[in-house]
């Protein structure tokens, strides 16, 4: 079966902890998709689903950081895209998920929809000044 979110080149922000991030983040989402495939009992889903939240969260926390240290401008209306995911991903714990595949399909969709949407719409927006960032640590600057 093919992954469900297949990494592409595209996805790349051009900072690695914030790729692997990304590809940690994916990876969970790919998990939960073979479990409501068959391929995992319940119990794993929802064990995947606590280390989305959690990725999700530690993740968010790390890149406003990166944010922040590049002077990003957009930060604002960035970590506000944030704390909504955050809490919609808390709250699909309230899902009554049980063994209706066809809600967990339609979160799984949601969530491959938000984060490939957010990370190649919204997340590329920071990436010159990550780079800049970046290029300002490599000459020793302050
Ligand atoms: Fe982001
Ligand atoms: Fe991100």
């Amino acid at each position: 079966m093919p992954e469900y979110i297949v990494w592409r080149d595209e996805f790349s922000v051009r900072f690695d902890e914030i790729d692997k991030q990304h590809w940690q983040i994916i990876g969970i989402i790919n998990e939960m998709y073979q479990c409501v495939k068959g391929n995992g009992t319940e119990d794993k889903f929802v064990e995947a689903l606590g280390d989305l939240k959690t990725y999700t969260e530690t993740h968010f926390a790390y890149e406003e950081g990166i944010m922040r240290l590049a002077e990003f401008p957009a930060i604002e209306e960035h970590e506000k895209l944030h704390h909504a995911m955050a809490e919609k991903t808390a709250g699909l714990f309230k899902l009554k998920l049980g063994n209706k595949s066809q809600i967990k399909e339609k979160a799984l969709d949601f969530l491959k929809e938000w984060w490939v949407g957010h990370i190649r719409a919204k997340d590329v927006e920071y990436i010159p000044f990550v780079e800049a960032l970046s290029a300002k640590i490599k000459n020793g600057g302050g």
